[in-house]
């Protein structure tokens, strides 16, 4: 087994997910103004230090996405971030592609930037403590997109962006994510889907990138949230199952899904789906954004500093997450 499918198979396996704690800070100002909570320096690394000191951390994490700003901040002791998530037992990890940009000739498409000097600052990150990476490419669904153009530039980048993480022995999350917005069908959401990540893998492999050595991150798969369609989570799972078992490589170990702007019992309830219905090789498990911290954050803003009271929120979510990534969440439990 190599040193990459180590890491790798520590971060997903038995129940344990991913917490994406990237957000740039233009994106975490939208999450903390949607509260009413200001958003300077202090105040994320405050909400993050009380994240990543949860109880939750040590049994359902398995590792953190970081950005730029909090991997070199250190904690009210002292600790370095990177040290504080190792201590639990968790992997830190960095996002390090700085942002999708508009892709020239092609007018509401976006290509994923950040990899000039990719293999200097991937030094610096492994040097900070860093042992995965994530970089994230976004296409949007429509009748004619996401085009070709999208389709190979993204999967062209995503390629060199990974080869260039295991050079430097790190494990590197792939995450091409079809945005939910729109009024796409299931079925469209799942061609679409499959199409992207076929391409990524040619291109991966093209690459010569260890395909036992990496995460991918997908979407699921899902109607788009203008659409009128309603599909249950039993669809939601089956559809998510054939479009992985079509696309992806057996060599991969596992599968992270984002949550994309569902709610978190949607998200939570697809992923418990997901890993019953699962006749893959692959771990199934969640590489959550929003759906980890989204009442979290709105316990923050309600009790001010009350810190217990947002790791117990916190610790609630995670525990749900991990039994949903072994097929063992219920309603009911989630309610208890
Ligand atoms: O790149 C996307 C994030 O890492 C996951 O965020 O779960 O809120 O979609 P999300």
């Amino acid at each position: 087994m190599s040193e990459l499918n180590k890491i790798a198979l520590k971060m997903i396996s038995n129940g344990k997910g991913i917490l994406a704690a990237d957000e740039s800070n233009a994106t975490m100002t939208k999450r903390l103004e949607a509260v009413n909570i200001n958003s300077t320096t202090e105040n994320r690394l405050f909400f993050r230090e009380t994240l990543f000191s949860s109880e939750s951390m040590k049994e359902y994490i398995g590792g953190v996405i970081l950005y730029d700003e909090t991997i070199r901040q250190k904690t009210n002791s002292g600790k370095s971030i990177p040290d504080l998530i190792s201590s639990s037992g968790a992997v830190p990890g960095i996002k390090v592609d700085t942002g999708a940009k508009v892709l020239a000739n092609s007018n509401e498409e976006k290509i994923t930037e950040g990899l000039d000097g990719l293999r200097e600052r991937l030094k610096e990150y492994y040097n900070l403590g860093a042992r995965f990476t994530k970089w994230r490419g976004v296409y949007i669904i429509s009748e004619k997109y996401p085009s070709i153009l999208a389709i190979r530039s993204n999967a062209q980048a995503l390629a060199r962006y990974a080869a260039l993480v295991q050079e430097n022995n790190m494990v590197p999350i792939v995450e091409p994510e079809l945005l939910m917005d729109g009024d796409h069908s299931v079925k469209v959401c799942l061609s679409k889907t499959s199409e992207v990540i076929k391409k990524c893998f040619e291109e991966l492999v093209l690459h010569k990138v260890d395909l036992s050595g990496i995460i991918l991150k997908p979407n699921m798969i899902l109607p788009g949230k203008q659409s009128k369609e309603k599909i249950s989570s039993e669809e939601v799972s089956q559809k998510t199952i054939e479009c992985l078992k079509n696309s992806v490589p057996t060599e991969v170990p596992g599968i992270a899904f984002l949550s994309g702007g569902q709610t978190e019992i949607e998200a939570t309830e697809n992923l418990n789906l997901i890993n019953q219905n699962n006749n893959t090789s692959f771990l199934m498990t969640f590489s959550f954004g929003r759906a980890l911290q989204q009442n979290a954050l709105k316990v923050w803003s309600k009790n001010s500093n009350d810190i217990k009271a947002i790791q117990n929120t916190f610790n609630h979510r995670a525990k749900m997450c991990s039994l949903a990534a072994l097929g063992k969440w219920s309603k009911e439990i989630e309610n208890k």
